[in-house]
């Protein structure tokens, strides 16, 4: 029997204009509605999912380059996903649903009693994605911009005041007898003063105490201190990471090492690994589209520097394809990390066309070149992942129902023939459904 894994849909780019520049995407749909998105939700929920995370960035990036950003509508505008979340909760009963959310967005008190309401009104089925990302804070305060490091330092004390003021409530505070007409006993509320380096604050939370778990906290970060971060506190952890066996184990590991180091235990965290496959009917028609890939005209690289344009906001469509890319484009704000991944081990004198070429070849999910390939072939590697000990695998891609059902219609029952996703959802919402195996 193999081992169940769980499954999680990243909304990249959010809760936003998704069909934008896509011609077979073009349903006419509105996306400032909640119906498509209650649609999808209530397809994954059909399929065993366990919950559904939406990206998101509270800004619309750099003043000098949001031209990059919103022409193409690949880094904006976006609605806000935390208020997209009960519609969502509203169209399904077991589905876990996690909006992204940036701790300098919320101050701890109000973030901690908007969570537990959406916690109690969905039936504990809450989970939030915290992100550190610094390019958003000028938006919240004049403040000098923290560091990398100083970002995962500021959302700990934040979750920590979040979490105090959660359990401020202790045991036997909410007594709700009629007889002797006692609702609850404030002697049993925790003051919380709160006095950290970031924040300020004292308690209680005016919100009931949790019955079935507090949301789950999911961490993205791949940094030595992102890692840690998510050892400390997450209850998952999204990760992008080469999928052969040594370095799933090793990033495992990694994850696992800070959560003892932190006083918790590696079977508190479940690690889900992202992927964006392309499912298809067929062996022939996976090679069909791979080989297609390989030689990408000029309107499909101009597509690719679009995108990256707007991911990295520096503008690549500017610049000559067959010319070699200066480094010197990106400015100061552009993540040495991001640049490593668009340049790869090509050089600094190789042209631009040979980094979005990389990009637009696509490889076969048979040899493990890439993620083109059957749903037998698809299943085959998350089969394979879990025999490596891992928890889950988080798709990626947009809601439109197109892409749900391409992804979901052949795969969900291989995945389930071989036991390997859920059939049932237990009892106690997002937690108890990720801790049932
Ligand atoms: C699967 C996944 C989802 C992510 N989602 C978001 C997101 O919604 N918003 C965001 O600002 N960053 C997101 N990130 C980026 C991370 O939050 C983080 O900024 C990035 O991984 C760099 O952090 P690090 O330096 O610790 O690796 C995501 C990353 C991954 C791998």
């Amino acid at each position: 029997m193999s081992r169940p894994q769980h499954f999680g849909w990243f909304l990249a780019r959010g809760f936003g204009p998704q069909g934008w520049g896509h011609p077979s995407l073009d349903w006419d749909y509105d996306w400032t509605r909640p119906e498509i998105y209650q649609e999808a939700a209530r397809t994954l929920e059909q399929a065993g999912f366990d919950l559904v995370i939406i990206e998101d960035a509270p800004s619309l990036g750099s003043p000098s380059t949001i031209d990059l950003r919103v022409r193409h509508a690949f880094g904006g505008p976006k609605h806000d996903p935390l208020l997209l979340a009960p519609y969502l909760f509203q169209a399904t009963r077991h589905l876990g649903v996690v909006p992204t959310v940036n701790p300098a967005a919320y101050l701890p008190y109000t973030a901690a009693r908007q969570f537990a309401t959406l916690q109690h009104l969905s039936g504990h089925r809450l989970g939030l994605n915290v992100v550190t990302d610094t390019g958003s804070a000028r938006h919240f305060s004049a403040d000098a911009q923290l560091g990398h490091d100083e970002a995962y330092d500021r959302a700990e004390e934040w979750l920590d005041g979040i979490r105090s003021l959660w359990r401020s409530w202790e045991d036997g505070a909410l007594v709700r007898d009629r007889p002797s007409d006692v609702f609850a006993d404030g002697a049993r509320l925790r003051a919380v003063h709160h006095r950290g380096s970031h924040y300020s604050f004292d308690g209680p939370l005016n919100a009931l105490p949790f019955t079935d778990g507090e949301p789950a906290i999911v961490s993205p970060g791949g940094s030595g201190r992102g890692l840690g971060f998510a050892g400390a506190n997450s209850d998952v952890q999204l990760a992008l990471a080469p999928l052969d066996e040594a370095s799933v184990r090793a990033y495992r590991a990694k994850i696992h090492d800070a959560a003892t180091a932190a006083g918790r235990s590696a079977e508190d965290i479940r690690i889900l690994f992202a992927i964006q496959p392309v499912i298809v009917s067929s062996a022939e028609e996976a090679d069909r589209i791979v080989a297609a890939s390989a030689r990408p005209d000029d309107a499909a690289l101009v597509q690719i520097a679009r995108k990256q344009s707007s991911d990295l906001e520096t503008d690549l469509t500017a610049l000559d394809l067959d010319r070699p890319l200066d480094l010197a484009v990106f400015g100061e704000h552009v993540s040495q990390g991001s640049i490593r991944r668009l340049i790869g081990d090509r050089g600094d004198d190789a042209p631009l066309r040979a980094h979005l070429t990389a990009l637009a070849r696509s490889g076969r999910l048979s040899d493990r070149s890439g993620f083109v390939g059957t749903a037998v072939e698809f299943a085959d590697l998350v089969e394979e992942l879990g025999e490596w000990g891992n928890d889950g695998v988080l798709l990626w891609g947009d809601f439109h129902p197109v892409t749900l059902h391409r992804t979901l219609d052949e795969l969900v029952p291989e995945l389930r023939r071989r036991g390997i996703l859920r059939r049932k959802y237990v009892d106690g919402g997002l937690q108890a459904n990720l801790r049932a195996f």
